[in-house]
């Protein structure tokens, strides 16, 4: 019942998001310059800093990236994140072991400090050409999105890597940034204890592809439905078209916002079952969710 509260709830904010867009937008982008982003260490406010603030912190360059979710090249005015970790949290940020990006519309991405340490991140904060800081993102339906206050981007013209994992890792409307241990952070999220090896790398693909989104047992992303608790989507949706959901999910749902797995990505096929492996174990690991927001 409260899930079917909150979904009406969506989809009178999407249909005031969609007359909104063109019209609110530059509103929305001039109220964001004072807007404080929050850096924590564990629950731990470090700092909060405006946009204007960053720039007293670090030096702003011009960056070309193969922009995904437009399939074309864009600049974007960025500041270097490693610089900024510096800067913010001091060195410490190098001994957490994961980072969670919180964004304003529920987005979470949580990112592995090692990929930092091996490939170039810059937070975005302005179009090279002082365009309004939206995007028309072309895997999730078109859909009109803000970027600001930060959108994180890696420097893929250099890595054939990072082109390949396609719009993971990229979250924006970034608002908040969280240094934890991925335990701390999410202990309903793991699988059970004696789980198979399929069913661990299937987590670690969910925890990848899937929790920006979704919530298992209340962690994980806002932005989508919870998937395991009280009632799994194993339990009601047959097989072969969970594999669709994961794959397709414009063959299910027309209009739907979610995002299939990249086709680039190898062994997609392999990736979808483990990952409904893992959401099998997890249909037999309910836990309770303590705090559905971590807004
Ligand atoms: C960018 C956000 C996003 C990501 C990433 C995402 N989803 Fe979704 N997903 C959604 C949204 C939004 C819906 C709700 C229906 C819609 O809009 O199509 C949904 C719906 C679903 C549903 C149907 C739930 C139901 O009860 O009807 C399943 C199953 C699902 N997603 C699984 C996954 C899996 C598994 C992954 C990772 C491979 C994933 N999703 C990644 C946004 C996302």
């Amino acid at each position: 019942m409260s899930n079917q509260i909150s979904r009406s709830f969506q989809n009178i904010f999407l249909t005031f998001a969609a007359i909104c867009s063109g019209v609110c937008l530059p509103a929305l982008a001039f109220s964001q310059s004072n807007f404080g982003i929050e850096f924590k260490d564990k629950d731990k406010i470090v700092k909060i800093l405006t946009l204007s603030d960053l720039a007293t912190e670090v030096t702003a360059v011009s960056l070309k990236i193969f922009e995904i979710h437009e399939k074309k090249d864009q600049i974007y005015k960025a500041y270097p994140v490693r610089a900024l970790f510096d800067k913010t949290f001091g060195k410490k940020w190098l001994k957490a072991e994961e980072i969670v990006f919180v964004s304003t519309d529920g987005y979470q991405a949580s990112i592995p400090v090692t990929k930092f340490l091996s490939h170039d991140a810059y937070f975005a904060f302005a179009h090279d050409d002082d365009s309004p800081f939206t995007m028309t993102n072309i895997l999730q339906n078109n859909e009109v999105v803000q970027l600001g206050p930060l959108y994180l981007i890696w420097d893929n013209m250099k890595s054939k890597a990072l082109l390949k994992e396609g719009a993971s890792d990229m979250p924006y409307q970034v608002k908040s940034i969280q240094l934890t241990t991925f335990a701390t952070r999410f202990p309903n999220l793991s699988p059970p204890a004696k789980a198979s090896a399929e069913v661990q790398r299937g987590f670690l693909y969910f925890r990848k592809y899937c929790m920006a989104c979704h919530m298992i047992n209340g962690e994980g992303g806002g932005k989508a439905p919870e998937l395991n608790y009280p009632t799994s989507v194993v339990e009601y949706i047959k097989p072969e078209y969970l594999t669709r959901w994961i794959e397709n999910p414009s063959s299910i749902r027309h209009n739907s916002l979610m995002p299939g797995l990249a086709q680039e990505i190898p062994d997609r096929t392999k990736i979808t079952k483990e990952i409904i492996a893992y959401l099998k174990a997890m249909s037999t690991t309910k836990r309770s969710p303590k705090h559905q927001d971590m807004r």
